[in-house]
């Protein structure tokens, strides 16, 4: 393809580091649409004849469905996606195959197919984790009741709703919906037509092909256009934002699950079995959630890296784009429906979470929040009283909801004359009705308001 002012051939290792058709022949229905995009306006702005773009146009569909039955030939001599697919057209339609190549280069043509891969992609990712919300959402609604303690230092804190805990994890990956939909609102403009970087004297027209390729418009300057991959980047960002909040959730569900815990178990479908315990029923697919989100985050890495001290404009370092955001996605995908599997199909534990969030004194803050609010106690003083009062209940062994009036008269008799609160994990759960708080009549409001407002 380009070897007219060559003697020789290239090394048989420069042909290995040079080729990325292993690679990018995962881009070939974009190329392909990119290509018969570009012809179709090369025949109408009359810069080829309207008969050799319509054999170009014809015989790209024919490559089309030939890649669709039998996948993409991998020809290391033909370097990459772009060279394999124009070789097979000049086999196909002869020398006027060699026309679609005017004005554009491979460094417009490269930017085009990614950037509407990436695009994809971005639309790809958008679907499969509106199924976890949904997942979430519907667990939700089943335990806006159910008990379990909420952890600050992983130290039993507060009884809270498991439905509310859930909802927690809904709202980030709402977040990761309005990123990934600012992804492609930025990724809306074709580079198409800037060709190797200067762009060309031919009259092409990028408004056309950009609308053929639903893009929004063709981008401004030609320099940029072959060198940006801030569309790949904006991708590996919202990918590892997705990753690292289902990191979180796996490592969660990795803490449920163990015994001493035994908030939860994991359906046979995504848990596996030890060689030689037979009693075990272990979490790798959570594991590998937030084994795997380390990866994604490694691909985000390596895409900086590679782009932070590249001039302008294209240079073939570019060309290694492709891997870490292939990986990524293909991560990613896994980790999302394995995570939606999970959520769906675990069985959760209300006995369990309910004892655990009652041990350590979780009701603690209510009794002290009962001594401000009602005996006009100054709540530096309540969470000392309260605090003696929790010496009490270890000295007896019993729990705060076993203390009587009188105990805590006792303890200061300002409390005197007040009927005390329900101390019960219950009672404490209820009270929390502020707006976003974890009491189960907030959270049913929290879902309706998700499901009117078609945040789903
Ligand atoms: N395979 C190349 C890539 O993916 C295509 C662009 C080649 N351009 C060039 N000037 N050699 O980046």
């Amino acid at each position: 393809m380009w070897g007219g002012r060559f003697a020789e051939g290239p090394a048989a290792v420069m042909a290995e580091i040079n080729a990325s058709i292993p690679f990018d022949k995962r881009l070939w229905r974009q190329d392909i649409r990119g290509s018969i995009a570009h012809a179709e306006m090369l025949g109408k702005t009359g810069i080829i004849d309207r008969p050799d773009a319509d054999r170009i146009t014809a015989g790209l569909k024919q490559i089309e469905a030939e890649y669709a039955a039998e996948g993409v030939p991998v020809n290391l001599a033909l370097e990459d996606i772009h060279m394999t697919i124009e070789a097979r057209l000049t086999e196909i339609i002869g020398p006027v195959a060699g026309r679609l190549h005017t004005a554009r280069s491979r460094n417009d043509q490269v930017a085009t197919a990614f950037r509407l891969w990436t695009r994809d992609a971005v639309t790809e990712v958008l679907g499969a984790v509106s199924e976890l919300q949904q997942a979430l959402i519907a667990r939700a609604e089943e335990h806006t009741d159910t008990i379990l303690p909420g952890f600050t230092h992983l130290q039993v804190a507060q009884p809270i709703s498991l439905g509310h805990h859930l909802l927690a994890y809904y709202e980030m990956f709402s977040r990761d919906v309005s990123r990934l939909h600012q992804c492609n609102q930025r990724n809306d403009e074709c580079p198409l037509g800037s060709a190797a970087l200067a762009g060309t004297g031919f009259a092409n027209d990028r408004d056309m092909t950009a609308k053929a390729l639903g893009f929004d418009r063709p981008t401004s300057n030609s320099m940029d256009s072959v060198s940006d991959r801030d569309f790949a980047l904006d991708y590996l960002m919202a990918a590892s934002q997705i990753a690292l909040h289902l990191s979180r959730l796996a490592e969660e569900i990795i803490i449920w699950a163990s015994q001493p815990f035994g908030f939860v178990k994991l359906s046979d479908a995504w848990s596996t079995g030890s060689s030689i315990m037979p009693q075990k029923r272990n979490p790798d697919a959570a594991e590998l959630v937030r084994g795997h989100a380390g990866r994604i985050t490694g691909c985000l890495n390596a895409l900086m890296m590679m782009m932070k001290g590249l001039p302008l404009a294209y240079s073939k370092d570019m060309q290694n784009d492709k891997p870490p955001v292939f990986e990524a996605h293909d991560l990613l995908g896994l980790c999302l429906t394995a995570m939606t599997g999970m959520v769906e199909s675990m069985t959760f534990n209300p006995e369990k979470m309910r004892a655990a969030a009652d041990s350590g004194f979780s009701t603690a803050t209510d009794l002290a929040d009962w001594l401000v609010r009602e005996a006009g106690i100054p709540f530096r003083e309540a969470h000392h009283i309260t605090g003696a009062a929790v010496k009490l209940c270890e000295e007896r062994s019993c729990g705060l909801a076993d203390l009587t009036a009188k105990d805590i008269i006792a303890i200061d008799e300002r409390v005197a004359g007040y009927d005390l609160p329900d101390l019960s994990v219950e009672g404490s759960v209820a009270s929390r009705t502020s707006y976003g708080g974890t009491a189960p009549e907030q959270v049913r409001q929290q879902i309706m308001l998700i499901k009117q407002t078609n945040r789903l």
